[in-house]
């Protein structure tokens, strides 16, 4: 196939805008992130077709607990509804389904269906998709830097050893490329603490789309700007 835009290994995604989507229709919010997971499903088939290795959404962060509880009980309710609804398309399409982020605060069911689905799917050698879920960026690194320091304290290790790689292997994303390219809809420029080591030398890409309306188009005009950005690494 040729094209005129070339397929990052890694692509990160913060899908945003789901609240004003279903505002602007004069609908609830929680419209907008029923909509918002149909389009995810679309997204998911569309990178797995275009052979991204590895996919990365940002579904809840840490800090969305903070929403109305009739909100955040809903998103915990797609999540499931997403689960149920996916394996098999999953399974038969070989991509691996992985959750990022901590499972404290999340009920026993929601943790046994998250569980269940990484082992059922844990063979998928098209794309490793991961939802970020019950993530925080911050938080991710502080986790990772007290198990160092345990592993200091119980003399497994010197402070001199600890290098990024040691840092990086206590992330969730340990074995997982860095993201080549983060796409952000809903036209807001911020990090919002998503993947925040892992996005080093991430390129970004701001979309003025609303997540639900999100289309293939609108990723191949991300992957054709990506393709023409220079990666330098801090070299020249
Ligand atoms: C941000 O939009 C979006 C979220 C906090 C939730 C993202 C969830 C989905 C796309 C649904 C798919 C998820 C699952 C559970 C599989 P916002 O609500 O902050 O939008 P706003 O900025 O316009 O208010």
């Amino acid at each position: 196939m040729s094209n005129d835009y070339v397929i990052p290994k890694h692509i990160g995604i913060i899908m945003d805008g789901n609240g004003r989507w279903a505002k602007k229709r004069g609908l609830p919010r929680i419209n907008g992130h029923k909509e918002g997971m149909l389009v995810l499903k679309k997204t998911v088939e569309t990178c797995k077709n275009l052979g991204v290795d590895f996919l990365t959404v940002y579904a809840f962060s840490t800090e969305n607990w903070k929403r109305p509880k009739i909100e955040v009980s809903f998103l915990l309710n797609l999540l499931k509804y997403y689960i149920r609804s996916e394996l098999d398309y999953l399974k038969k399409n070989k991509v691996a389904l992985k959750f990022i982020g901590s499972r404290i605060g999340l009920d026993k069911k929601i943790i046994s269906m998250m569980s269940v689905i990484e082992k059922e799917t844990s063979d998928g050698t098209e794309m490793v998709f991961s939802i970020a879920f019950n993530y925080g960026g911050r938080m991710e690194i502080t986790d990772g830097v007290k198990k160092i320091a345990q592993m200091v304290e119980d003399k497994e290790l010197l402070p001199e050893d600890i290098d990024e790689e040691l840092i990086s292997n206590q992330l969730y994303t340990k074995n997982m490329p860095d993201p080549d390219l983060i796409i952000r809809t809903s036209g807001e420029f911020r990090t919002s603490n998503f993947l925040l080591w892992q996005s080093a030398y991430s390129e970004y890409y701001i979309s003025d789309v609303l997540w639900p309306d999100f289309t293939e188009e609108v990723l191949i005009d991300a992957l054709k700007v990506f393709s023409a950005r220079n990666r330098r690494f801090g070299g020249v």
